[in-house]
C-alpha cells in the first residue's frame, strides 16, 4: 500500500526508526492535499515526481523539529533541581508524566519508589526502558506509549500531579493550539509544565517573557499559575 511505502521512505535513515508509525502516517495525510499526493497511486511512479520530493522535504523538516529536537536535548537535571521541584509541588502520591522521555529513571529514585507513576511517551524505546526499570524496582503504575498530539482525547489516569516537561513546544510546532487542546483534557490538582531555555535552533536563550503564547493560553482558560526558573528551564506550576 502506497501510504505504507511513503512512511517507510520517510523513515529512511536509522535516526527516525523509533518514530511512531501512526504519528508519521497522520503527518503524511495532513500534507497530501497540499502536494497533490494520491496515496492510491503506484508508489514508484509517485516517487519520481517533483512534488513528491517537495512533500518529502516538508515532512522530514516537521519530523526533525519534533524528533530531532528532543534527541539533541539530552542534559540531565541535577538532583537539586528535582528536590526543588518536589518542594514546589508539596506532598503527592501519584504522577502522570506526558512525554516523559527517560527522565523517570532520574526522578523516581528522588521522589520516592512508593509513589504511583503513570509514564507516557510517543517513543517506544523510552517506554521499553522505563517498563524494565519499573518491573525491576517494583514501581506502582504503568508505562505506556501515548501520542499527545493525535490522541489527546484518550482517557488518561487521574493523578495528583501531571508533568509536561519540555514537550509542549513540539506539539505547538506541528499545529498552534494543540497544547491548549491537550490541556483542556487534563485533570489534576497540579500541572507542572516546563520549557527549555536553550532555543531549539540557534542555541540562543529564550527570554522568559517569550512564552507569551503559553501565558495567554493559561489566562484565557482561567488557570492561575506560578512560574520559576531552575537551571536551563522555565517552570509553570498551574493549580
Ligand atoms: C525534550 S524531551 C523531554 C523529556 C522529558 N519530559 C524531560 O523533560 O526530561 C521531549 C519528549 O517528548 C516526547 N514527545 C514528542 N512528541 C510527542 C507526542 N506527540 N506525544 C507524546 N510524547 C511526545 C518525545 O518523545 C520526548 O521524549
Amino acid at each position: 500500500m502506497t501510504l505504507q511505502e511513503i512512511a517507510e521512505d520517510i523513515k529512511g535513515k536509522r535516526s527516525l526508526s523509533d518514530l511512531d508509525e501512526e504519528f508519521l502516517k497522520s503527518r503524511i495525510l495532513e500534507k497530501v492535499d497540499k502536494y497533490k499526493i494520491d496515496v492510491n497511486k503506484d508508489f514508484k511512479k509517485l516517487k519520481r515526481k517533483d512534488r513528491y520530493k517537495e512533500f518529502f522535504k516538508d515532512i522530514r523538516k516537521t519530523l526533525r523539529k519534533i524528533y530531532g529536537v528532543y534527541r539533541e536535548i539530552k542534559e540531565k537535571r541535577s538532583k537539586k533541581t528535582y528536590l526543588e521541584i518536589q518542594e514546589k509541588i508539596g506532598s503527592f502520591s501519584s504522577v502522570l508524566d506526558i512525554g516523559c522521555g527517560l527522565s523517570p529513571l532520574e526522578y523516581i529514585e528522588i521522589f520516592g519508589k512508593d509513589k504511583t507513576y503513570y509514564l507516557t511517551d510517543i517513543s517506544k524505546e523510552s517506554i521499553k526502558e522505563i517498563k524494565n526499570y519499573m518491573q525491576e524496582n517494583k514501581i506502582k503504575g504503568k508505562a505506556s506509549i501515548f501520542n499527545a498530539f493525535d490522541n489527546y482525547n484518550d482517557k488518561l489516569p487521574k493523578t495528583d500531579v501531571i508533568f509536561l516537561f519540555r514537550m509542549l513546544e513540539s506539539l505547538e510546532s506541528i499545529e498552534k493550539g494543540s497544547s491548549e487542546r491537550l490541556f483542556k483534557k487534563l485533570k489534576a490538582k497540579i500541572i507542572l509544565v516546563s520549557f527549555s531555555k536553550i532555543a531549539l535552533n540557534q542555541g540562543e536563550e529564550i527570554k522568559k517573557k517569550g512564552r507569551s503564547w503559553f501565558r495567554r493560553m493559561l489566562s484565557k482558560n482561567g488557570y492561575s499559575f506560578e512560574d520559576f526558573d531552575l537551571e536551563d528551564e522555565i517552570f509553570f506550576l498551574i493549580k
